[in-house]
């Protein structure tokens, strides 16, 4: 068990103080960082931690590449997208080379958030119609359009009528009544029964918006054929696929650089935030170039500092720091290593129901009997605590909570694989 120091008590009664009780924290005692450098963090006593859960420094906490681009930049010139620079356009062609070419253009803002509320202006435009659809777990975001999207955690995704959701598609915990064989059709049946629903009331089909490799769902496993009937019926009815990849985006699913390339579809508009600027707020919507042209002659889209030559300049270096020091291909190696290790400690912990892995994201779901897979809640929150305790950062998600969620930074390798093992075997062996 961890405990406060008396600065830590003081610092969090004046965070009370200005930022109110409900901003929210990790961990039963909060942690204090100070410093970053690759896949580790001190906290203000020189504690080191190793960081398992944060994908947002993606190459790295502090990577000097990183940091030496945005330092020059700002040392050279910030100004905004109306005038014309380089770095937006170097950054925005080498962007769109990573995807499918029909998806070849790009637009940029802050935050995810914000690249999600303009693909869901865009999709509506497009379409005609005001209805989308989202996972019955799914958080895209916290702007007022965007909330209503969040159908895990935010109050306006109860009241809405333009928003509706299918189940989210788990071939572990699955649908009651429905054999394995049918999963796939139950859950793609679930997104016409919502398009149709949208048609019913009047209001009009715009897209399915998923994350496709469900993170904050819990990484589940989708079963086998879903995501090819689902978009068949998206398409039919004249919706848009979009894919929120900021999470899932940037290689940090191994295989591919996006998690949609998991599947053969390809989607209409992309997202992307969180890792793009290894920490400098950068985000985008990747597109259809018809899509793009369309929305812009509609109206007006500028975003002041989206896109700016410092920000542009951190996701320049980003990929140079991916591609040079082939964190991708870490992610596939050192990702499988830390499965068949996590899988290991799965036939000898029944605690672990399932270990679910994409790259270097890794979720364990924890029930407390295989059978009835009852939410292991409690069990996962003293692991999350137990694990800071010896040093390691993890975190927790799911609709139960019961979930354990590790994403390190991408640099992450073997040595840290077995201290993170090590270190949850200790945890569970205690627990
Ligand atoms: C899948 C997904 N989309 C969008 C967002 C929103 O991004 P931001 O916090 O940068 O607005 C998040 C944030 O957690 C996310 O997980």
């Amino acid at each position: 068990m961890v405990s406060m120091d008396n600065a830590d008590r003081e610092l969090l009664a004046r965070r009370f103080r200005v930022l109110g009780r409900h901003s929210p924290l990790f961990y039963e005692e909060p942690l204090h960082l100070v410093r970053g450098e690759g896949v580790w963090v001190w906290d203000a006593d020189g504690r080191r931690y190793l960081d398992v859960y944060n994908n947002v420094p993606h190459v790295g906490h502090c990577h000097p590449r990183v940091v030496e681009a945005i330092a020059r930049q700002a040392a050279t010139l910030n100004t905004h997208t109306r005038y014309l620079h380089d770095n937006v356009v170097n950054y925005a062609e080498r962007l769109t080379a990573k995807f499918d070419p029909s998806l070849s253009m790009a637009m940029f803002a802050c935050t995810g958030s914000e690249a999600n509320e303009v693909a869901l202006r865009m999709a509506r435009h497009h379409t005609g119609g005001q209805g989308i659809i989202v996972t019955d777990f799914a958080y895209h975001g916290n702007t007022e359009a965007v909330s209503e999207l969040g159908t895990g955690f935010m109050p306006e995704a109860k009241t809405t009528h333009r928003v509706r959701s299918f189940p989210v598609p788990d071939s572990y915990n699955g649908l009651p009544g429905v054999a394995p064989a049918e999963l796939a059709d139950a859950y793609a049946n679930a997104v016409k029964s919502a398009i149709d629903a949208f048609e019913a009331d009047g209001i009009g089909f715009a897209g399915l918006l998923i994350c496709p490799a469900f993170t904050n769902e819990g990484l589940v496993n989708v079963p086998d054929g879903f995501f090819a009937r689902a978009l068949a019926h998206v398409r039919a009815a004249g919706g848009l696929y979009i894919a929120d990849e900021v999470q899932g985006g940037f290689g940090r699913t191994g295989r591919h650089w996006w998690s949609h390339q998991w599947h053969t579809e390809v989607p209409d508009i992309v997202t992307l935030g969180k890792p793009m600027g290894n920490g400098h707020p950068i985000s985008a919507v990747v597109a259809r170039a018809d899509l793009v042209d369309e929305f812009g002659e509609w109206g007006m889209y500028f975003n002041t500092f989206g896109g700016n030559p410092v920000s542009c300049a951190a996701a320049l270096a980003v990929l140079d720091v991916l591609e040079e020091e082939r964190l991708p291909e870490n992610a596939v190696s050192t990702g499988a290593y830390v499965a068949e290790r996590l899988r290991q400690l799965q036939g000898k912990h029944s605690l672990i129901g399932e270990v679910r892995d994409r790259g270097l994201f890794f979720a364990v779901e924890l029930v407390r009997d295989r059978a009835s897979k009852t939410p292991a809640t409690a069990e996962a929150a003293r692991l999350v605590n137990d694990m800071r305790g010896q040093g390691v950062l993890i975190s927790r998600i799911g609709r139960h909570d019961n979930v354990l969620k590790m994403r390190p930074p991408m640099p992450f390798n073997r040595e840290n694989a077995d201290q993170l093992l090590a270190t949850l075997g200790d945890c569970l062996d205690r627990l």
